[in-house]
């Protein structure tokens, strides 16, 4: 079956992008297949000049960790582990010593002011701190582009305001990347640019 067709995108640095459209639309598909956890049968996907589609398995691990961050609606924190811990996985995985990757986890929940609350499991925070944990986890690695998947779908107004506000301000003053599938139509106003997705197309 084809998902997706004649999908022609490019996305800027420090651009945050929304993809919006019915359910069935193939969204996650795509957010999948530019966040290479998906391959496509056909097509390609360049990060600058690189072709991730001819990375070998190994390789495109590696290139995943340290370029790219994803945020999920529902989380997806290792239940285990506390906040910071959390956030030190992605660092560790790409061989940072642990005392570096401690002070960057820590920098950045306490950007996301968050530091209250490093020593907590995911179990003792609230449905909006859980999600910021999952965006400070996936910036660890000050990756070239976030893939947010209807990051705030799970979220009361209050919560999903202050997630979206992140957003921007890691934009503004990191010229963080992102790209993010919602449902929500005041965010995807609020992004530089929206794309619109119905049967596997762009609009
Ligand atoms: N693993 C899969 N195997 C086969 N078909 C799939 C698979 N995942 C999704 N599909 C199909 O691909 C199409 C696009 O699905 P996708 O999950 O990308 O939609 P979406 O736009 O993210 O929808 P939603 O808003 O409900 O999350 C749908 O027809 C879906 O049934
Ligand atoms: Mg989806």
């Amino acid at each position: 079956m084809t998902v997706l067709k004649g999908i022609d995108l490019t996305i800027e640095k420090g651009e945050v992008v929304s993809i919006v459209g019915p359910s069935g639309a193939g969204k996650t598909t795509l957010l999948q297949i530019l966040g290479t956890l998906d391959k496509p049968d056909t097509g390609e996907v360049y990060y600058d000049n690189v072709n991730i589609n001819q990375l070998k398995e190994k390789e495109l691990a590696a290139f995943r960790n340290k370029n790219i961050g994803f945020v999920f609606q529902f989380h997806q924190l290792l239940p285990e582990f506390t906040a910071l811990e959390n956030v030190m996985i992605p660092a560790l995985i790409g061989h940072a010593n642990s005392s570096a990757a401690e002070k960057r986890a820590k920098e950045i929940l306490d950007f996301l002011k968050l530091s209250d609350r490093t020593s907590h499991k995911p179990a003792e925070l609230s449905g909006g701190e859980k999600q910021r944990v999952a965006v400070a986890r996936a910036l660890v690695n000050h990756p070239e582009v976030i893939f947010a998947d209807e990051p705030s779908g799970s979220l009361d107004t209050a919560n999903k305001a202050e997630l979206h506000q992140l957003f921007f301000d890691l934009r503004d003053q990191f010229h963080q990347t992102f790209v993010i599938v919602t449902h929500d139509e005041a965010l995807a106003k609020l992004t530089d640019r929206t794309v619109a997705m119905v049967d596997g197309s762009q609009l």
